[in-house]
């Protein structure tokens, strides 16, 4: 309680020092001269909340939850054209809210309004969520919000406004040539507010190939960027996306807006705090591969001396 103020002062000049909002860990200097992760929560107190997002799924705690059933798409094999942004923090492709969701035990039906991407360094680890301690080099978040609502910022009001698909990739040895149409106007967006045109692209060819999309998790949490309100219903896919490692290695060529380039575009590990996470029925024995160290990976992320405490 007693730091409260202190880290809110401390916060307020670092924020004044960036003129940036907040910023991912692999941007915090030992200057700290912009809002890394830990300081999110004065951005935004949601930030600091009991229900974040990212999360490790711990496959053995999952329960089944038979009403999980499949989804059902609209429009998701349909050509459109959208707008393909670097909005500084990531990649973003504007969707039209005619792309809809409904099914997998969703209250509501729910419209798409964006998908970007979270990823690592050159195509090595770069997921937001964790599968038994395992980062994945990717993961692409498709936002949609219930179809009463205007904007994100409405929906975020509601606990269950907005419903995120969540895809994790995995390395290919061959390239995913669908994905080309994106991964080759990257290099037409590379710093902060350049925009292009994706000219008829269709969900189908970013989400996994010949994939039917009924084996998922299910668990309550938040967006994982400031504001982080907890107002997202999260639906993980079992079924990865295949990329190249040069594929992958193309989004770490984009820049922040202080010309580095951006890579590791994921909010640390956030806890459960008692929620559940719940698997679909059909569902496989979720194979989990390799055992990452997260504590290697968060002291690897901390190198800088300590400030506060
Ligand atoms: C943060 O500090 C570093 C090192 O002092 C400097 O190179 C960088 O430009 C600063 N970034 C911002 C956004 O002020
Ligand atoms: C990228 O820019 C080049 C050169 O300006 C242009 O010819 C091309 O159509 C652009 N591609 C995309 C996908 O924006
Ligand atoms: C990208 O943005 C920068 C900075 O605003 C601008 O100078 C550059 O021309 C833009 N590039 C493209 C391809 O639009
Ligand atoms: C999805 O695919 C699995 C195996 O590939 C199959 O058992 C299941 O019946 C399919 N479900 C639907 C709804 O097509
Ligand atoms: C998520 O929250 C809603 C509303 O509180 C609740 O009905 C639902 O059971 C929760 N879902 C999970 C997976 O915990
Ligand atoms: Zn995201």
């Amino acid at each position: 309680m007693l730091l409260a103020p202190v880290l809110f002062l401390f916060a307020s000049s670092i924020r004044i020092a960036s003129g940036d909002d907040w910023c991912y860990q692999s941007q915090v200097t030992c200057s700290h001269n912009c809002t890394g992760p830990e300081l999110w929560g004065i951005v935004s107190q949601h930030c600091n909340g009991r229900h974040q997002s990212p999360v490790n799924i711990v496959t053995r705690r999952m329960l089944l939850d038979e009403r999980l059933t499949s989804f059902h798409f609209t429009r998701y094999q349909e050509a459109f054209h959208g707008r393909l942004l670097n909005n500084g923090h990531t990649v973003q492709l504007d969707l039209p809210s005619s792309i809809k969701i409904k099914g997998g035990n969703l209250a509501v039906q729910y419209k798409a309004i964006q998908l970007h991407l979270h990823w690592g360094v050159d195509g090595g680890p770069g997921s937001e969520h964790t599968i038994d301690g395992e980062q994945f080099p990717m993961e692409m978040h498709i936002v949609h919000i219930k179809e009463e609502y205007n904007s994100l910022s409405q929906a975020v009001r509601d606990s269950t406004g907005v419903a995120v698909l969540g895809f994790v990739f995995e390395e290919s040895k061959s390239a995913n040539k669908k994905f080309d149409p994106l991964i080759n106007a990257l290099k037409n967006i590379t710093q902060p507010g350049n925009s292009t045109t994706l000219e008829s692209v269709s969900l189908e060819m970013f989400t996994p190939p010949q994939k039917n999309m009924t084996k998922y998790l299910r668990y309550n949490g938040s967006l994982t960027t400031p504001g982080c309100a907890e107002a997202v219903v999260w639906s993980l896919f079992e079924n990865t996306v295949p990329l190249s490692r040069k594929q992958l290695a193309a989004f770490s060529h984009l820049q922040f807006s202080n010309g580095e380039q951006m890579v590791k575009t994921f909010r640390p590990l956030q806890p459960l705090n008692g929620r559940q996470v719940y698997y679909s029925g059909g569902h496989a024995a979720l194979v989990s591969t390799v055992l990452l160290i997260m504590s290697v990976l968060v002291s690897l992320m901390n190198e800088c001396p300590l400030m506060i405490v």
